[in-house]
């Protein structure tokens, strides 16, 4: 069996391919035919400060559709399921650093977002969707301050990377061509993120055990125990 989703460091998880082609093309011709506005529309006090590239705002035409597509590719993906266990999911923004829009210095996200709709968001779990391929740029290298040290990460077009909302993090200069992603903030059923990622190492041996040895005894019972500490530590 193929999983689709690596381990990029211990708080970090990429799943590839979170967008078909097709779904990719439609979403770049959306965002290329759409008007940029600032990006500190999204800002918090802090990180406004630090926040210079462009987003589409709340109001621009075609954010529902981008929006639709991209929530669909969540909805479909089991690896973004058992990975940020999600509860809520602020509707997606879209960003995009180039030319003299080109940076966001280290900052931390916002605890709580207001979703239009749904009053509040408390982001666990920050994921951004690369809209861009790593060769359309310079620069533009998302780095997550992790327990371990710095990583940065560059994906490929419709690949995304998910972090702890709680980590530093910073987008350095794209100092050529253009970076395009959609971000979003997500609040998870399980809160910790320790939790989350004993819970996610332990799916992902029980997919490996069952591909291998099918419902053993041995496989039934992890598996009990598995949503038996979800049932412990979720909330919904
Ligand atoms: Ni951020």
């Amino acid at each position: 069996m193929t999983v689709f989703l690596r381990i990029t460091a211990p708080m970090l998880l990429t799943i590839d391919d979170i967008l078909t082609p097709e779904e990719l093309a439609k979403a770049r011709d959306l965002l290329d035919r759409s008007l940029w506005a600032s990006g500190q529309i999204t800002a918090g006090t802090q990180a406004a400060r630090a926040k210079n590239n462009r987003q589409l705002a709340e109001d621009a035409e075609h954010l529902p559709a981008l929006r639709r597509l991209v929530l669909a590719a969540l909805q479909r993906n089991p690896m973004f399921f058992t990975a940020a266990l999600p509860l809520k999911i602020l509707p997606p923004f879209f960003n995009r650093y180039g030319g003299d829009a080109n940076h966001y210095g280290w900052h931390t996200d916002n605890a709580m977002r207001l979703a239009p709709d749904s009053g509040y968001v408390r982001a666990d779990v920050s994921a951004t969707l690369f809209l861009s391929d790593p060769e359309e740029y310079e620069g533009g290298l998302l780095t997550i301050e992790d327990t371990f040290g710095n990583h940065g990460v560059k994906l490929k077009a419709g690949s995304m990377v998910l972090y702890p909302s709680s980590s530093i993090h910073q987008v350095t200069a794209v100092t050529r061509g253009q970076r395009s992603a959609c971000f979003m903030f997500i609040e998870s059923m399980v809160r910790d993120p320790g939790q989350r990622r004993l819970l996610f190492d332990m799916d992902m041996a029980l997919l490996d055990l069952r591909a291998r040895l099918g419902e053993a005894d041995s496989v039934v019972r992890l598996t009990g125990a598995y949503h038996n500490l979800l049932r412990r530590w979720a909330s919904s």
